[in-house]
This record gives C-alpha cells, sequence and structure tokens, in this order.
C-alpha cells in the first residue's frame, strides 16, 4: 500500500470549509482504489496563529514541512493582521524556499460553468498557465527610505534571473510540445525594458530547442484583451509572476468564477514538497457560512492526484465536477444555487460512488 503523507494548511476565512471538503474526496478515492492512502497532518498555521504567538507558522515549520509528500493548502489572510506579513510568512516562503517555481493554473470552462462572455463556446476556454512562482516582480527586494519623511522613496525590484526563466519557460515548452498544442509567452518589453526584454529573448532562445512547437508572444495588455475577445488563441501559455497572478483571477472570471479556479505549485524535481490549493483567497465576506464553493478546492486535489501519478482518478475528479455543474442541483450560491459547501463535497463523493 503506497501512502501519501499530506500536511494540511487550512489557514484563514472559507480555507477550512473548502479543505474539509477536499480532504474527503481524496479519502474517497483512496478508498475506491484500494492501492494506496493518505496520510494527513493538520498544522493550525495562519492569522489566528499569529495573533496568538506573533509568527504565521511554526518556527521550525520549513523543516516540518520538508519531510512530506504534498501540502494542501485552503486560503491565507484575515482582516487584523496586515496581508504582506501573512502571506510572505506563510503561503509565498513556501512557494519560494521550496523552489515551487512551476505554478500550473488551468483555466478551463467546464460544461455547466458559467461565462459572462457572449456566444464564446465552452471548448474555446482551454488554457494552461504556467506561471513563474518564485522571483520576477514577487522577488521581495527592494527598500523604504526616509519612512514617513516628506522626502520619503520606495523601490520594488523585479528579479528575473537567467535560471529561474529559463526554467518556467523550459517546462512551458516540454508541456506544449507533449500535449500537441501552441505555446504563448505573455510579457511587456515595450515598457519594461530590462526584465521583459531579457524574458523575450529567452523565450526566443529557448524555442531553439523545439521547433515542432508554434508559439506566440503577446504583451500582457494585448493579451488580456484577448483572453475577453478571442479566449480560443490561447493554449498553453507561459508568463511572469505577478502577470501570471492578475490573469489567472480573469482567467477565473471567464471560466466559471473564484470558485471553480485552481492551482498546483510544484517543484518538478520532487526535491521539495508540492503545493495544490484553489487559487481564491480567504473571502472572509462569505467565510463561516458554508457558502464557499469548494469546487475549485477538489479540482486542486485532481492536480494533486495527478501529481502522484493518479491520472486516471485525476481526470475522474474534473468528469464528477463537470457532473455536478451540469445538474445544476447541489450548487453553492455563487453558481446559483442554494447548497452549502459540504452539500456540493457529498455530491462529488455520490457521483465518484
Ligand atoms: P478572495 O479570493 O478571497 O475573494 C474575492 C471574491 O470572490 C469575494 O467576493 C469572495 O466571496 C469570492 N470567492 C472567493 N472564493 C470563493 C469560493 N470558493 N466560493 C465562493 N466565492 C468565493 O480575494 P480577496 O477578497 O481579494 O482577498 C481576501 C483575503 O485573501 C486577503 O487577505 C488576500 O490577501 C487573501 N488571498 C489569499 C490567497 C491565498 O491564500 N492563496 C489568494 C488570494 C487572496
Ligand atoms: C494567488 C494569490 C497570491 C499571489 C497572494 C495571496 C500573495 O493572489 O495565489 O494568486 O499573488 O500569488
Ligand atoms: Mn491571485
Amino acid at each position: 500500500m503506497t501512502v501519501h503523507k499530506i500536511a494540511v494548511i487550512a489557514g484563514d476565512g472559507i480555507g477550512p470549509e473548502v479543505i474539509a471538503e477536499g480532504v474527503k474526496v481524496l479519502n474517497k478515492v483512496a478508498e475506491l482504489d484500494g492501492s494506496f492512502q493518505f496520510e494527513f497532518t493538520y498544522f493550525p498555521w495562519g492569522c489566528e496563529y499569529y495573533k496568538e504567538t506573533g509568527r504565521m507558522m511554526a518556527e521550525d515549520g520549513m523543516e516540518t514541512l520538508s519531510k512530506f509528500d504534498a501540502i494542501f493548502l485552503g486560503a491565507v489572510g484575515a482582516p487584523g493582521v496586515p496581508d504582506h506579513i501573512s502571506l510572505w510568512d506563510l503561503l509565498l516562503i513556501i512557494r519560494k524556499q521550496f523552489d515551487q517555481y512551476i505554478n500550473l493554473r488551468p483555466v478551463k470552462l467546464l460544461k455547466g460553468a458559467p461565462c459572462p462572455l457572449k456566444d464564446v463556446p465552452a471548448e474555446d476556454i482551454d488554457m494552461t498557465f504556467i506561471r513563474e512562482n518564485t522571483e520576477g516582480e514577487y522577488a521581495g527586494s527592494g527598500s523604504w527610505l526616509f519612512k514617513g519623511k516628506p522626502n520619503e522613496v520606495v523601490i520594488q525590484d523585479g528579479v528575473f534571473s537567467r535560471t529561474g526563466c529559463e526554467r518556467v519557460i523550459r517546462y512551458a515548452y516540454e508541456l506544449a510540445k507533449k500535449e500537441g498544442k501552441s505555446l504563448t509567452s505573455i510579457s511587456k518589453a515595450n515598457a519594461l525594458n530590462y526584465s521583459m526584454v531579457f524574458w523575450d529573448q529567452i523565450f526566443a532562445e529557448v524555442g531553439r530547442d523545439y521547433p515542432e512547437v508554434k508559439t506566440y508572444s503577446y504583451l500582457v495588455d494585448a493579451a488580456s484583451m484577448f483572453m475577453v475577445k478571442d479566449p480560443k488563441r490561447f493554449e498553453i501559455v507561459v508568463t511572469s509572476n505577478l502577470f501570471g497572478d492578475i490573469l489567472t483571477d480573469l482567467g477565473a472570471a471567464i471560466a466559471g468564477g473564484m470558485g471553480l479556479a485552481a492551482g498546483a505549485n510544484l517543484n518538478p524535481e520532487r526535491k521539495f514538497p508540492s503545493m495544490f490549493e484553489p487559487i481564491h483567497g480567504s473571502a472572509p465576506d462569505i467565510a463561516g457560512q458554508g457558502k464557499a464553493n469548494p469546487l475549485a478546492t477538489v479540482w486542486s486535489a485532481s492536480q494533486l492526484l495527478d501529481f502522484f501519478g493518479h491520472e486516471d482518478w485525476g481526470k475522474r475528479l474534473i468528469d464528477c465536477i463537470e457532473e455536478v455543474l451540469t445538474d445544476e442541483k447541489v450548487l453553492t450560491p455563487d453558481l446559483g444555487g442554494t447548497a452549502t459547501t459540504q452539500e456540493v463535497g457529498d455530491e462529488i463523493i455520490k457521483k465518484l460512488s
């Protein structure tokens, strides 16, 4: 029996509500399969923990997490704790220190999911975003000079290393080659005259090793417009950390909403655990009311199954999500229903069984 050891950080707001459903679904999959099981270990880290201890995670938290096969994370952030502290000291530090340089975010309109775009067939929205996840605009490098004085100056550096750019771009080319799809790079070299010129140069350089991959390169402003006006242009997409963050929320908006948007933070070499999470936040506006849609978390559970080589189950989970959507019977309010978070989780289990 294979045992997958998973560290669970449910976090804040709706995090614990959606994670409970994700865990339930993964346990059901393991039970039905019979050849593997999950061992979940829960860590109470997040904003409540911060209010009690002054830390977002235990002092030896990273060391503890490094022993696990994967991390399953809900959401981080709560009123009363500055976001730049809560997110940097938990979510972002894990992505960086575990070198989870691939942020794989599917933007796929499932059958039955709502789409605000007019006259767009579901199959036209089927993209995979590969977002750089460890550096770029999120490098955390900068300074705040003369703080509070009239002459104060703030500098936030973008850090784009050759290694950092090459590895994410190569990963995207490999995926495009494997799936026989086109690859689009999204950057902004007309204005960002160092970082994005460098990015574009590396995109072209690495591309020489993949003559069979059809490529496109868009400026981020035009790309946002095309995602809305003509989304079928995009298949595999590679972009920087900040652009990927923004464009995948736009992606969520055209592919069913935040309640359906999933992401995997991968360390492809498997030297460190990878982390699976819905891309939405802690949604304080609906937390504790059983209104949160758990389907994004179930989708990230599907990515976790793929990562462990259970692609058949990963695919099965996506099919179950699609069945729940097309049934239109058990849906949370964001999708126009009246069901609770837990009821949607139960419905997935019913479809699996
Ligand atoms: P958010 O994603 O939490 O919420 C945006 C909107 O989407 C809200 O109206 C919310 O109710 C809705 N929503 C989000 N997830 C939903 C779900 N599963 N079901 C139904 N509706 C859902 O973004 P925000 O309001 O900008 O941020 C809130 C907090 O979360 C902040 O502290 C922010 O820093 C943090 N945040 C954390 C993560 C993360 O942990 N990965 C991601 C984004 C934001
Ligand atoms: C996401 C989130 C995070 C990010 C925040 C919470 C730091 O928005 O995962 O998309 O910007 O990466
Ligand atoms: Mn985001």
